[in-house]
């Protein structure tokens, strides 16, 4: 079956077949691959792409940066002060600017109706760098290091431990139910995700044999697992629940305690970053040997590079 991306939006891997997402890892590699052996192909030559951030970003907004210049792009970073946005000017509107003069566009910020309407209303590709609800690019990331360190994206235990209902814990849901993992949440049940989208990831998970376990028993959701996964307490905009978080989730901690319950010496642990180490991690696992998060940190930029590459290529 040949894939063909051209014109698609990644507003969530919900929208994604699995041959689909790893289509977007085979490219991702090749271009990692080719980036390294000094071969820029020009993919995206004369394209404009425009980034724009309501929320703070290191990673997705250097990777697309990055991306696109080595492609043969120009992007155009439109920070939340730079731009009408939803203040001034509808997005509605805006989106229909911006679509006249640039040929892709990514958004971070706050809702998911925003990226939905961008997409609607631009009649250009549009990339979610994160939402409230979804970070579908930093998924790809971390399948492709999956992939890269345990040589397989199947038959994988995959255990994210922490604030069960965010972004990232959705997003990996999401991504693990469309390729057939078996994932795992640990969250004191205040914290689980919403009844709705489990329901829906339930139902990815049975055309992918893959599989769905919410628990807030620690010793026995991490047993046997490859992947051990934890993001921040507090997500940004929710720096106000910080104490109510330190005192729900400390005990959901990834330390070496937490590791060594695995049972498996060779499970990595994973993290979106920024972390903020002794809280949902020890420095000592971070710095481990198992801690694979630069790796993941660097493939942002590949996977993020294939889905601009896939959905404009020249
Ligand atoms: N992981 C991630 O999205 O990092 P940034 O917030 O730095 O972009
Ligand atoms: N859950 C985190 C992810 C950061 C990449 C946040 O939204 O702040």
């Amino acid at each position: 079956m040949s894939i063909n991306l051209k014109n698609r939006n990644l507003l969530t891997l919900k929208d994604f077949t699995k041959e689909e997402i790893l289509y977007l890892l085979d490219l991702a590699e090749d271009l990692k691959k080719k980036k390294k052996a000094g071969i820029f192909e020009k993919n995206m030559l004369n394209k404009n792409i425009a980034l724009i951030f309501e929320k703070p970003s290191t990673r997705t907004r250097c990777s697309f940066t990055v991306a696109c210049i080595d492609e043969g792009a120009h992007p155009e970073y439109l920070g939340k002060n730079d731009i009408q946005l939803g203040h001034k000017e509808s997005v509605e509107d805006t989106a229909r600017v911006l679509g006249r003069m640039f040929d892709g566009i990514e958004f971070r910020g706050f809702s998911q109706q925003v990226v939905e309407k961008l997409a609607e209303y631009s009649g250009v590709p549009v990339w979610n760098g994160l939402t409230d609800d979804d970070h579908p690019t930093q998924v790809l990331a971390d399948f492709l290091t999956i992939r890269e360190h345990l040589k397989r994206l199947e038959n994988i235990k995959f255990v994210y431990i922490g604030d069960g209902r965010n972004n990232m814990s959705n997003a990996l849901m999401i991504g693990c139910s469309k390729v057939g993992l078996d994932y795992t949440i640990i969250s004191p049940k205040q914290l689980y995700p919403s009844k709705e989208l489990v329901e829906q990831c339930s139902d990815f998970a049975k055309l992918s044999s893959g599989s769905i376990t919410i628990t807030d028993d620690i010793e026995n959701g991490v047993k046997d697992a490859d992947v051990i996964y934890t993001d921040v307490w507090c997500s940004m905009g929710e720096e106000d629940k910080s104490a109510e978080r330190i005192k729900l989730l400390s005990p959901y901690q990834v330390n070496s305690k937490v590791m060594a319950a695995t049972g498996k010496p060779q499970t990595i642990f994973m993290h979106c970053l920024p972390a903020v180490k002794e809280k949902e991690v020890t420095s000592e696992v971070f710095e481990s040997s198992q801690s694979v998060v630069f790796d993941e940190a660097e493939n942002r930029m590949h996977t993020i590079k294939a889905v601009m590459v896939a959905s404009i290529r020249g």
